[in-house]
């Protein structure tokens, strides 16, 4: 079993979007998940119950992080979690030594970079990344290429001394993803060429290349 925690205490950053989207991912190709939801609003949760209510695509098993202790049932083959939108907290401590592979995303805003830059400090600290290192890099998220705030995040995310994985572009695909339920590796091909490309870092960074892509 492998654990994967995404994290960002900012609000807005893309954690439920790459959570989603990750289980997905798995979804397609087989792969036993479970989709751990630690926001108050329960937005995975609320997608899980868009995505069985069509009834057409491949089981996710979805969990509250809200209430007592985690049930994760047999055989499950990944964990997802969404986690809570706060800061270093023991419980984020507690989910990162528990997860193989950790993911931050954060968006082209000043605010943004300046809030990720104390966040990943301090998980650096309370967490012992260096004692307890772990799989952690960043993920540029909602950019628009050509913008000048693109650059600085760039520059941000190199100067980060965690991987800069990959970058998500700003579309409507994830959008339209989240009313449906589904992820963008569950949309019509044509229309998430280039999305796809975007994530094929992010999955192998996770996986080590152990789960195909397409
Ligand atoms: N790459 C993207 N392109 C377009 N919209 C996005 C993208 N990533 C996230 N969003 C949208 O931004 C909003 C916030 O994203 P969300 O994943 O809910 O953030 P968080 O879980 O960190 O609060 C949602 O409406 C989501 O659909
Ligand atoms: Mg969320």
């Amino acid at each position: 079993m492998r654990s994967i925690l995404v994290v960002n205490p900012k609000g807005g950053c893309g954690k439920t979007t790459i959570s989603t989207n990750l289980a997905s991912y798995y979804a397609v190709w087989g792969v036993k998940t479970v989709l751990v939801d630690f926001d108050p609003q329960q937005s995975c949760i609320q997608w899980l119950k868009v995505r069985n209510q069509a009834g057409k695509y491949e089981k996710i098993h979805g969990v509250s992080g809200l209430t007592g202790k985690l049930q994760v049932p047999e055989g499950v083959q990944r964990i997802v979690y969404d986690a809570p939108a706060r800061s270093v907290t023991d419980k984020v401590v507690e989910l990162m030594l528990r997860s193989e592979a950790v993911v931050i995303p954060v968006l082209p805003s000043p605010i943004d970079m300046r809030a990720a830059r104390e966040f990943v400090d301090q998980l650096i600290r309370k967490g012992r990344l260096r004692q307890n290192p772990r799989l952690v890099g960043l993920v540029a998220n909602r950019v628009r290429e050509h913008t000048n705030i693109y650059g600085h995040l760039e520059n941000f995310l190199i100067d980060a001394e965690l991987p800069f994985v990959t970058t998500l572009r700003d579309t409507q695909n994830y959008v339209r993803a989240a009313e449906r339920g589904v992820g963008i590796f569950e949309m019509g091909p044509a229309a998430v060429d280039k999305d796809l490309d975007q994530w094929r870092p992010l999955i192998n960074w996770i996986e080590g290349k152990r789960v195909k892509t397409r």
